[in-house]
This record gives C-alpha cells, sequence and structure tokens, in this order.
C-alpha cells in the first residue's frame, strides 16, 4: 500500500482514500509520533492498522468527526488499539465513545493539537477539526460544494453559520481536508473555495437555505443499518439469518446483496436488484465490492459458498460483511420473495446467455 504523506505545518498528514469517495486522515506529530484518525471507512480499518504498525505511531485519539449515516465507521473496531480514546462531539450519542467534547477542545499530538469546533448544519453533533495549517472540514464545506443538511437533525442554517463563522475564519492558506469527494481530489484551500465555491457566494442565509433545500435526495442506501452500526454499536454480524436479510430487502432494497452463485444458477430464483459477481471472480472484482454500499450480505446456494467469499473479501481488506445464512434456499423457504424459478433446481439450470449486469460502479455519486 502507497500512502502519501502531506506535511502540514509541523504535523503530517496520511489521507485514506475510499473509492466511495470517503475521505479519512492520519494526522501524525513525527515528533513524538501520536498520532489521531479521522472518519476511518470501515473498509480501511485493516489499512490504518497496517499504517501504525509500519510507521510505528501511537494512536492516541480516534474520532468521527459527526454521526456517518452513509458509510461504517472503523472507529469502533479500532478503538481499542494501543488505549487510543475514542472522540465524538457532546451531542452525538455515539456508544462506546470515551471523550465528547464540544467546541474549542484541544486534542494534543506531542506538542501539537488539533482542536475540535463545534460546526453543526450536516448533523447536530458536526465538528471541524483545526490545525496549525490545516483544517479537517468533515461534511460542512467541501471541495467545491458543501454537505446535505435534510436528514438525522441536519439545518441548512445551521450550516450556513457553521461555514461562515468557523470554517471561514480560518486563513485563506489554510489546507482543506474534506470528509468527501467524489471526483478523486484530496484537498482544496479556504482561499480557493472562497473564491471558486458557488456556495460559499450566497451570503444571505435565508437564501442559502432555500437553495440548499430545494431538492430532497434520496436517503443513504442502508441508512438504518449503518446508524445501528455507527452509532448503537452494533457490529455488522457475521452471518445473518434469512428472517432479518428479507428485513433488509423490505427496507431498502437488495443493493447491498451480493450473489456469488454461477451464472447458470442465476437463471434460478434471485433477489431482484441483488449484485451478480460469481464467486471465481471476486478476488478479481473486489473493488467493485468496495463500491458497494455496506454491510454487504454474501448469498449462494445454501451458505458454504457465501462464507468462502466472506473470508477472502475480510483478508482484503473489506469490511460490514455478513453471510446469508442458508443461502437463497432458506431465503425462500422463510417467505422471501425471489425471481426466477425453483431455488432448489437452481444448481441444474440451463447454461443458456444471461448477460451480466453491467459495473455497479458506474452509479452516480451519492448524494451526500
Ligand atoms: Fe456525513
Amino acid at each position: 500500500m502507497t500512502i502519501e504523506i502531506q506535511a502540514v505545518g509541523s504535523l503530517q498528514v496520511m489521507p485514506l482514500l475510499h473509492p466511495q469517495g470517503c475521505r479519512g486522515y492520519l494526522v501524525v506529530d513525527p515528533a513524538s509520533k501520536e498520532a489521531l484518525l479521522l472518519d476511518a471507512h470501515l473498509d480501511h480499518a485493516t489499512e490504518a492498522a497496517m499504517l501504525l504498525e509500519s510507521h510505528e505511531l501511537d494512536l492516541k485519539w480516534i474520532v468521527d468527526s459527526h454521526t456517518h449515516a452513509d458509510h461504517p465507521s472503523a472507529s469502533a473496531v479500532l478503538a481499542g488499539h494501543a488505549g487510543a480514546t475514542r472522540v465524538a462531539h457532546a451531542r452525538s450519542k455515539h456508544v462506546g465513545v470515551t471523550y465528547m467534547p464540544d467546541d474549542t477542545a484541544p486534542l494534543p499530538l506531542g506538542d501539537q493539537k488539533v482542536t475540535v469546533r463545534h460546526a453543526p448544519g450536516h448533523t447536530p453533533d458536526h465538528m471541524v477539526l483545526v490545525s496549525d495549517g490545516a483544517v479537517f472540514t468533515g461534511d460542512s464545506l467541501l471541495i467545491g460544494g458543501v454537505a446535505r443538511a435534510d436528514f438525522i437533525g441536519g439545518d441548512a442554517g445551521e450550516l450556513f453559520d457553521s461555514l461562515h463563522d468557523v470554517v471561514l475564519a480560518q486563513p485563506d492558506e489554510a489546507i482543506v481536508y474534506p470528509g468527501h469527494d467524489y471526483k478523486g481530489r484530496v484537498h482544496s484551500t479556504i482561499g480557493e473555495e472562497r473564491k471558486d465555491n458557488a456556495w460559499l457566494k450566497i451570503t444571505d442565509r435565508d437564501q442559502f437555505v432555500s437553495s440548499l433545500t430545494a431538492t430532497k435526495p434520496p436517503e443513504p442506501a442502508n441508512m438504518a443499518a449503518l446508524l445501528r452500526f455507527n452509532v448503537d454499536g452494533q457490529p455488522v454480524p457475521q452471518f445473518i439469518s434469512a428472517q432479518e436479510t428479507m428485513e433488509v430487502v423490505a427496507n431498502g432494497g437488495a443493493g447491498t446483496i451480493i450473489d456469488v452463485r454461477t451464472l447458470e444458477e442465476l437463471q434460478g430464483a434471485h433477489i431482484a436488484g441483488a449484485r451478480h459477481i460469481v464467486m471465481d471472480d471476486i478476488l478479481e472484482r473486489a473493488d467493485e465490492v468496495r463500491m458497494t454500499p455496506a454491510p454487504r450480505l454474501i448469498l449462494c446456494r445454501l451458505g458454504q459458498r457465501a462464507a468462502m467469499v466472506a473470508s477472502a473479501l475480510t483478508q482484503q481488506g473489506i469490511g460490514g460483511i455478513s453471510v446469508i445464512e442458508g443461502g437463497i434456499v432458506a431465503y425462500a423457504q422463510a417467505g422471501g420473495a425471489t425471481e426466477g424459478g425453483d431455488p432448489g433446481a437452481a444448481l441444474e439450470g440451463g447454461g443458456c446467455c444471461a448477460a451480466e449486469p453491467p459495473p455497479s460502479c458506474a452509479a452516480e455519486p451519492p448524494p451526500e
């Protein structure tokens, strides 16, 4: 793994870039080797642990800038690492967080520090982290954009206030590290954003609010499950029952079910909307799995192949994987809706000519 190390003031920043557009950061004081991990995606848990080990870093702080509703956080998984303190804002409801600062609280790294600023709007518990030379804007200011403010307690007016009172109070040369970027960019500066960001040119609060709330994008896939994981601390189970899978399908569609059976089997019963990645191709298409919203539920006929696939994907550092117990046979027996033929007879399906589905990563960027 190659991670770029960027020097910012006296600190170093190692960006963790997720193909879904999530941005996490390892912030290091090179003198003391103390480190802070911000907004790491669950898929980066292994990578972050390896970085800490290979650079011989002492992880002091694990921070979520806010309650994430669109992806699973690595914070709970990494929380026990070397006695690091898990941090979220005082208005968050995270189980397992041991330090809940409000505004202007310092997070020391050796003789340096990163300062918490409360910056609500995207969520009530949102905070921005400020260091000498950088501002980690989370989901407030994005490069050329701003975050949405229409779910889990978001408030567009508060976002306007946070942008103008907290974020834009930083000097023009401060480097902006956002919580997301869907175009592959890593950083910007306050000066560049002040000059080019159309949202920052709206100086009237009411106009900003009406513009930001004019449309309501769809909620993130699996939001309820992600909040259970990120806030309530419920781990993604290794196995999920057919009954629970039916609830996932009923509540949010089957976009995160990954069917690893053969094309011939798929001619029989299948779950509408499930992704199809043949078991033999799973490692080759691991990046495609990374692009799917987590939790990812792996499906085969009876569960054995799904368990092997789950193990292989976990070894690739992909998190949030569950095996659907008993496969599509149990799912159909439990009353789950399927399309196609008989799930039990699926292996005997004729080998005719189903086309591969289009690549899943061609989807529009997430709304957040
Ligand atoms: Fe967010």
